[in-house]
């Protein structure tokens, strides 16, 4: 094994991220012990991805962004051995914290993964990590039983959409609140839907009857002033309510942020990667794409995204546009 010269984006200072990220050339280390280094084929971006350019969980510099990955497996640390060989294609997620680079790159670190089974596309695979993870976690917090209302604010997002399969799937009654994009395809999940914004809560009673719902899951983009409105539905409890974006307003009202409760002993991620990966491959689960780019166009990825309505998920190509052709 050895280093290899990779295109990687990254950032040298904390600041708005077109500002900040650069496109450059980089070594890329030999995986570290229990980790893996890929030729990525595929990154998924996410709002987190802009967070850390703005300063989140801010850790040494050089750092870059792309933490969900698909790609084939190119070198293989020391107590990662059985877990992979070189020439697997896996997804996963890349090593952001330790590395000066992440999945943005033609090369990248990946710290968990799973095989991409037959059947489902590197470029789909490279979509569910986080937000996968994301969902799973805050359910799991949230622990709605099955036949009871959950109302899923901001469902047209990517962690949002996750939400209400996983949630359909555990028998959970599923209201959801988006815009027109995918209001149908929520509807066919088997989830009530209706518009966010102006007159939501009206619009949420009308389908429940005029019945409180059980609990929320808040995941928009940050969007302050919605949670008394939320809290409100779940009869007026806060801690009915949890959020993943409106951290301090959630705070100071009482309502539950995922990040403040996240413990050792939720579903181990390599788990999550292999049960939505299998869910995935049988289309039983999935994730929209926006859009895709190759490495290079990287910075119109980054701005449709930033946007805060890219509408499905936007995913670079640093493999090329097919990953599919460029496997062996
Ligand atoms: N705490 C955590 O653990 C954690 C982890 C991951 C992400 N997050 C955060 O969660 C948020 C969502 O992430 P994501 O990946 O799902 O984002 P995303 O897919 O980029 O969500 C964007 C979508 O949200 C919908 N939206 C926009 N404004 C809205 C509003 N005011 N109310 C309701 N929906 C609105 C829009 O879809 P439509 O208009 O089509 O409905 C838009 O396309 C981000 O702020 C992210 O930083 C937190």
């Amino acid at each position: 094994m050895a280093t290899v010269s990779s295109r990687v984006i990254r950032f040298h200072e904390v600041g708005e991220p077109l500002d900040v990220l650069r496109e450059e050339q980089s070594e890329v280390s030999d995986p570290p012990s229990g980790s893996i280094r890929v030729r990525v084929l595929a990154t998924g971006l996410n709002p987190a991805d802009w967070e850390l350019c703005r300063g989140f969980m801010l850790g040494t510099l050089p750092r870059g962004v792309g933490f969900d990955v698909a790609g084939v497996v190119d070198a293989v640390g020391v107590d990662a051995r059985e877990a992979a060989a070189v020439g697997d294609v896996v997804f996963g997620t890349a090593d952001f914290v330790g590395q000066p680079s992440a999945g943005a790159a033609e090369f990248a670190i990946l710290n968990a993964w799973s095989p991409v089974r037959d059947g489902l596309d590197p470029v789909q695979a490279a979509t569910l990590p986080m937000v996968v993870q994301t969902a799973a976690w805050t359910l799991e917090l949230l622990a709605p039983e099955p036949g009871t209302t959950l109302l899923v604010h901001g469902a047209g997002g990517m962690v949002g959409y996750a939400a209400v399969q996983i949630a359909l799937r555990r028998g959970v009654r599923v209201i959801a609140t988006a815009g027109a994009t995918f209001a149908a395809d929520l509807e066919g999940f088997g989830a009530r839907v209706t518009r966010y914004g102006e007159g939501m809560p009206a619009r949420v009673r009308e389908l429940t009857g005029g019945a409180d719902v059980d609990l929320v899951l808040d995941v928009p983009r940050p969007s302050p002033g919605t949670l008394p409105d939320l809290i409100a539905l779940a009869g007026g409890d806060p801690r009915r309510v949890m959020t993943i974006s409106n951290h301090d307003e959630a705070r100071e009202l009482g309502a539950r942020v995922n990040l403040d409760e996240l413990r050792p002993g939720l579903t181990p991620v390599t788990d999550l990667l292999s049960e939505y990966g299998t869910l995935a491959a049988k289309g039983a689960f999935r994730l929209p794409i926006a859009k895709s780019y190759p490495l290079r166009e990287w910075r119109e990825a980054v701005e449709l995204s930033v946007s805060g309505n890219p509408h499905g998920k936007v995913v670079l190509l640093p493999g090329g546009q097919n990953p599919r052709t460029t496997l062996s």
